[in-house]
């Protein structure tokens, strides 16, 4: 995998002004990896967050690089895992940085975890993320997407899968933080849709389940309770693959909906009838 080939087919392709941003931001992205993939296999500093939310020292390693190099790039704010307590701030531009989506996996030694980075803008007409990369540093993946220019992984344009059977197709979901707590409606969403699927993964890393979905891996994706660093990259990376994104019932979704599906467009509706019955917002958007 060249990441000098990748950034540079990016700028290529870069939204007018946002050429060195891209750039920049896919580089980090790419170091970002790289430190995690060297402490991987390695003995860590393991700390709780929550009762079963951990986080380590790759996680503030990846953290550190990430927002030296944003810090001011762009004209953007940093929105980042380990060190933004405040979401309540939702206007502007905005980096927004899971310096390690899947630390369960990286402290238990299983190689599903990546860093995800993504701009976003949010004003008066909603919110939009403009570019985004999310790295798979075991795999040497590194998905990307910038806005009306397609989806990527590494160098190759990506597409969504063409099934159009929720029958015949392979999903994948995540369980919350608090799932010890209220494991009921995690689980009767679950159990409803089981008996529907394929087949279900869970395999611990909301941005890479979702970039899954854009490269046809998995045909669905669905989660409650995910923060806006987990999905914003990976929301992007779905729709310029061809693929559609919104919360339980079929309304309007950005990260900070507290319920996502995302399809191959397909089999959404198959998705949503099903997920409607456990979804948490008010009305259709
Ligand atoms: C978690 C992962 C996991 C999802 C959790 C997320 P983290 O992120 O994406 O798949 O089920 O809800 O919080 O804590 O590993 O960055
Ligand atoms: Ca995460
Ligand atoms: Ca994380």
């Amino acid at each position: 995998m060249e990441i000098e080939k990748i950034c540079s087919k990016a700028r290529q392709l870069a939204l007018d002004g946002y050429g060195d941003a891209i750039e920049k931001s896919f580089h980090a992205a790419y170091e970002a990896g790289q430190a995690i993939k060297e402490l991987y296999g390695k003995p860590h500093d393991v700390q709780f967050k929550g009762e079963i939310d951990l986080v380590t020292e790759a996680d503030y390693k990846s953290e550190a690089i990430l927002t030296s190099a944003l810090e001011g790039l762009g004209g953007a704010e940093l929105m980042a895992e380990e060190s933004t307590h405040d979401l309540t701030k939702r206007e502007g531009r905005f980096w927004i940085v899971d310096p390690l989506d899947g630390t369960t996996n990286f402290a238990h030694g299983f190689p599903f975890f990546a860093p995800s980075v993504a701009f976003a803008q949010i004003d008066e007409k909603g919110y939009e993320t403009l570019f985004g990369a999310v790295y798979v540093p075991l795999l040497g993946e590194f998905f990307w997407a910038i806005k009306g220019k397609g989806a990527y992984l590494n160098l190759d344009e990506i597409g969504v899968s063409k099934e159009r059977e929720l029958s015949r197709s392979l999903l994948a979901t995540g369980f919350p933080y608090d799932v010890h707590q209220h494991p009921d409606d995690v689980m009767a969403a679950m159990k409803s849709m089981i008996v529907r699927a394929q087949g279900i993964r869970r395999a611990g890393a909301a941005a890479i389940d979702l970039v899954y979905v854009a490269c046809g891996r998995f045909e669905g994706f669905w989660e409650k309770k995910l923060k806006p660093w987990d999905t914003a990259a990976g929301i992007l990376v779905v729709t310029e693959a061809g693929g559609k994104v919104s919360d339980y019932k079929g309304g309007t979704y950005n990260p900070f909906v507290p319920e996502i599906v995302a399809s191959n467009g397909l089999i959404h509706e198959q998705m949503t009838d099903i997920l409607g019955n456990f979804s948490c917002q008010p009305t259709n958007t």
